[in-house]
């Protein structure tokens, strides 16, 4: 009975809590990126974002079914986009091409062409340029880009 009214008073928590937290909430930054069709390139190199906010980002993948080409998208801390790209040649596909790393801020998964994925994620609180790219292996070199955080 104990555990009982604390599982609701902790529902209950929760279930208020949160609508008034973000309710109060700036608005979300809204950010879409795909790629240049068959090209291994992001069709935005450069995107921006307020610190510490709400990000909500679409990325499409719009290579053709014929090209099977896989991509993902991945941001990083400063400094960090080389490092994370090549371990993430040895991770191998059933781990989606990307290596686990605290330097990984935000991700999609890996979509097949035609896919899109939405992703949420708290834009950095400190300004900088954070580099993202696509970690599956060979692609990073030209499909990159940064986001810049202000
Ligand atoms: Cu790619």
């Amino acid at each position: 009975m104990k555990e009982l009214s604390i599982l609701l008073a902790t529902v209950f928590f929760f279930g208020v809590s949160f609508p008034l937290e973000t309710r109060g909430a700036i608005p979300l930054d809204k950010i879409n990126i795909s790629t240049k069709g068959d090209q291994l390139a992001f069709d935005t190199t450069k995107l921006s974002a307020k610190i510490n906010q709400p990000v909500q980002l679409t990325f499409k993948n719009t290579a053709s079914k014929s090209s099977g080409l896989q991509h993902n998208w991945v941001l990083v801390k400063p400094g960090t986009a080389d490092a994370v790209s090549t371990a993430s040649l040895s991770v191998g596909a059933d781990k989606g091409w990307l290596a686990e790393s605290p330097n990984v801020i935000a991700h999609t998964k890996l979509l097949n062409s035609g896919e899109s994925e939405t992703v949420h994620f708290k834009s950095p609180s400190v300004a900088g340029e954070y580099p993202y790219f696509c970690s599956f292996p060979g692609h990073a070199q030209t499909m990159k880009g940064v986001l810049t955080v202000n």
